[in-house]
């Protein structure tokens, strides 16, 4: 298959209206999006990632009046995140809308819905014909695509086009609360932290972790996430570090001596947008350990801490 790669945003809208999957920048990750009134094309997603059929795919809409196409009524706890954060990096689990395919939400009852800020997306998604599922536009198991060029590397060939856009600005996957029961649960941390999500709705917490043998809240999370070949160290602020041959170091601290690769951050938002493009950097640099400062679980850092430790086999 020849992957178009198009600057138009409705260029790459019509090519996904007759039926073909497209990528497409967000603020947070480039998704890989199919229509959802178009069930073969959604299945298309699925072989395209290597994804596990059991894993539901989150519904991007153009603008908050459309979350009705989606998701059954809103509860209270739900119309107050969507007032604040929407558009924006923030995915609500909602009870579904009866006629979303079975393959979007994997015979869940409900659907993660998530209306981005980029202006490409928004262009792209008010031109698409019904709301579009999309999850990352990588190859499940690998670190989410932040660029289009990761996500050529990953999917040419393998999908119809790709929307071009510049990086995405966050570089770390949404936030998912689910709000279907009566307490709202954190299931993914991202840019929209835990605190400002507790400043709009005090009750919201992180979801506790479920047994082995009960479904997952959130059955992505069961799968290995965001892993480079290389190994990830995880080192404290200040921590000293006998850097491995060929070596690299991500992190806000002193680069340790020795290392091969380094990418010095300035702020967290500076280390939560660069991590997943340092990690695929370093693959193709044939880093065999990578460093990474581990911040502290607050704010943004909470985000990175959970991707990192995912990284590192850590759950
Ligand atoms: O930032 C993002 O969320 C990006 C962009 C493209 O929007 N998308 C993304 O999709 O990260 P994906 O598929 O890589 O991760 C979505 C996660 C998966 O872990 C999936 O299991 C979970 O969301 N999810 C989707 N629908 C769900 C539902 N109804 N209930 C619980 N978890 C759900
Ligand atoms: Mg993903």
């Amino acid at each position: 298959m020849k992957t178009i790669i198009t600057d138009s945003p409705e260029e790459a809208a019509a090519i996904l209206n007759a039926g073909n999957i497209v990528a497409f920048p967000t603020e947070t990750v480039y998704g890989l999006g199919a229509g959802i009134c178009h069930p073969d094309a959604v299945s298309k997603i699925f072989i395209a990632k290597e994804r596990p059929s059991d894993n539901p795919l989150i519904v991007h809409v153009a603008d908050v009046d459309q979350i009705g196409d989606v998701a059954a009524e809103l509860n209270e706890h739900a119309k107050k995140l969507v007032e604040r954060f929407f558009p924006g990096p923030l995915t609500l689990v909602l009870r579904k809308n009866p006629h979303i395919p079975v393959s979007v939400t994997a015979g869940l009852d409900t659907v993660g819905v998530r209306c981005p800020s980029n202006p490409i997306a928004h262009e792209f998604l008010r031109r698409a014909c019904c709301p579009v599922a999309a999850p990352s536009a990588n190859i499940s198991g690998v670190p989410s695509s932040t660029n289009w060029e990761t996500v050529y590397k990953d999917l040419a060939g393998k999908i119809s086009c790709i929307l071009r856009g510049n990086p995405s600005e966050i570089g770390l996957e949404s936030t998912i609360v689910d709000c279907s029961g009566p307490v709202p649960l954190l299931l993914r941390t991202g840019a929209v932290t835990l605190e400002q999500l507790q400043d709009v709705v005090p009750e919201t917490i992180p979801a506790p972790h479920t047994e082995k043998s009960t479904p997952p809240k959130s059955p992505g999370l069961k799968y290995p996430h965001y892993a480079p070949e290389a190994s990830i160290v995880l080192i404290r602020h200040g921590e000293p570090v006998t850097a491995a041959p060929q070596s690299a170091y991500i992190g806000r601290g002193e680069t340790p001596e020795g290392v091969a690769v380094t990418k010095k951050c300035r702020s967290l938002e500076e280390y939560g947008r660069e991590l997943f493009s340092f990690f695929r950097q370093c693959d193709a640099e044939g880093i065999r350990v990578i460093y990474c400062e581990l911040p502290e679980n607050r704010g943004l850092g909470r985000a990175i801490r959970d991707r990192l430790q995912r990284a590192a086999g850590e759950h």
